[in-house]
């Protein structure tokens, strides 16, 4: 036939594999036959095709599906091979099944149409781990530990604290997806090349059989747009961002024995009989550099480029699904791990007031009854020079002579030596800090209630 003939003029030569993208297009052939699926029936219902021409595409779909991707004959993508499938089925009837479309805006189609399925896969997953970093921190809210800036010990706080501060982050990475889902859920099909067509076609009707939102408003955005693919993908690398830093957080807690990671997310030397390694989250922390380097292929790939559909766009889309496969898979690893893991209670209590972590609340103390908190401030740090050129802790007694020497006065002229004992104590300093949001178990209960209402469950 003379589409055969045609297509044997371009098929040729060393260049055909590197055109092709027919192995990669595996990820979207389910897509591609939804797309013909909705397209042919579209094109019957506006009389475009007679119900015989299009019960018998139907027909070869259907055969199509059943044999498989790997079945389908040579072709420089997905769209040709399916169509030449048909066409090896039903004959020359079957090219009808392309009236009124191109393969620019069925590529696109297909692209969002799996894209969708697997970022709700991503969305589920920010929400495993969301669940699993509350379900924990239920078990912690009494749980003290450090809290470190510049890894250094700054002010006690608890686990459940900790572990609420990344469930926080969380939902905004699961909001910036739902986002990324929305406007990838629009119909790019009917633009055809990217200039229409004068068929009478019904693109309202191809995005309701394919359950997208709406139809995007101009053909030429249609069939060359690929934002969608940017934001995803900057979502994705946003997230994998916040999934380094928690798994950063929880290799250094179980460094410092505050964690042991369950086995099941460990692993051990091929030579040191003894080890125990915290690799599922080393492998975590390396996810944001997958996705950050997809991000960055993906925006060089579409930078720069002409309207309307340049076959650069061929090489786009394999970023995004690269980075939303791995970065799911990561997340539900980091989820695992969060859950399985054992809290050391203990050695959290200990640390948790390493470096004289409760001096701002000897700070805070001496500010809440008078003293300018710059003052407070200095008093405690003589106090805290003090105890180190001596290499003790901190005790009521120097700060009383830390007062006498920056104040000319008693500390008890300001404090009572219990508020001060309380104050030196990391639980008590904990207990202390019930401001909206903070890490008091009080504040933490609010804190948690919020984040379950917004998850609604139980
Ligand atoms: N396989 C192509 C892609 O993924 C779609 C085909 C459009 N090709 C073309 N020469 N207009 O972008």
């Amino acid at each position: 036939s003379e589409t055969v003939i045609r297509r044997d003029r371009f098929s040729g030569g060393p260049a055909r594999g590197f055109m092709s993208s027919l192995q990669a297009d595996e990820r979207i052939f389910a897509a591609d036959l939804a797309v013909d699926r909705a397209h042919t029936l579209m094109l019957v219902e506006q009389e475009i095709l007679s119900e015989s021409e299009a019960g018998a595409i139907l027909g070869a779909l259907e055969t199509v599906e059943a044999d498989g991707h790997s079945a389908l004959p040579d072709g420089e993508d997905v769209h040709e091979a399916i169509e030449s499938a048909v066409i090896g089925h039903i004959g020359p009837d079957g090219g009808k099944m392309h009236t009124a479309r191109s393969r620019n805006d069925e590529v696109a189609a297909c692209i969002r149409y799996q894209l969708r399925a697997d970022i709700i896969d991503a969305i589920e997953a920010t929400i495993a781990l969301r669940e699993g970093l509350i379900e924990t921190a239920r078990k912690h809210v009494e749980t003290t530990m450090p809290g470190y800036t510049h890894l250094q010990p700054a002010q006690p706080i608890t686990v459940a604290h900790y572990l609420l501060s990344y469930e926080a982050t969380v939902a905004r990475d699961t909001a910036r997806l739902v986002d990324a889902y929305d406007r990838t859920n629009q119909s790019p099909l009917g633009g055809a090349a990217f200039a229409g067509t004068p068929f009478d076609i019904d693109r309202e009707r191809t995005a309701e059989l394919l359950g997208f939102d709406g139809v995007m408003r101009n053909s030429m955005d249609s069939s060359s747009a690929r934002d969608f693919l940017a934001e995803t993908t900057a979502a994705l690398a946003t997230h994998a961002t916040t999934l380094s830093g928690l798994a950063e957080d929880l290799i250094i807690f179980a460094n410092k024995g505050f964690v042991d990671l369950a086995d099941a997310y460990s692993s051990t030397s091929s030579i040191m009989p003894q080890k125990k390694n915290p690799d599922t989250l080393e492998l975590t922390r390396a996810v944001a550099g997958d996705a950050t380097g997809a991000l960055t292929g993906l925006l060089t790939t579409l930078k720069g480029l002409p309207r309307a559909y340049n076959r650069d766009l061929q090489r786009a889309h394999g970023h995004t699904f690269e980075a939303i496969d791995v970065v799911s898979e990561a997340t539900l690893i980091a989820a695992g791990a969060v859950t399985t893991a054992s809290w050391n209670d203990e050695i959290l209590a200990d640390a948790a007031g390493d470096g004289f972590s409760t001096a701002t609340g000897i700070a805070d103390l001496l500010a809440m009854a008078g003293l300018p908190f710059r003052t407070a401030h200095e008093v405690v740090a003589d106090a805290a020079e003090a105890a180190e050129s001596t290499d003790s802790k901190v005790t009521a007694a120097n700060l009383d002579a830390a007062a006498q020497k920056v104040l000319g006065e008693s500390l008890y002229e300001y404090v009572t030596a219990e508020s001060i004992e309380d104050a030196l104590d990391p639980h008590q300093s904990v207990v202390s800090r019930d401001s909206q949001g903070g890490p008091a178990p009080t504040a933490v209960t609010e804190t948690l209630e919020k984040a379950v209402d917004e998850l609604q469950i139980a």
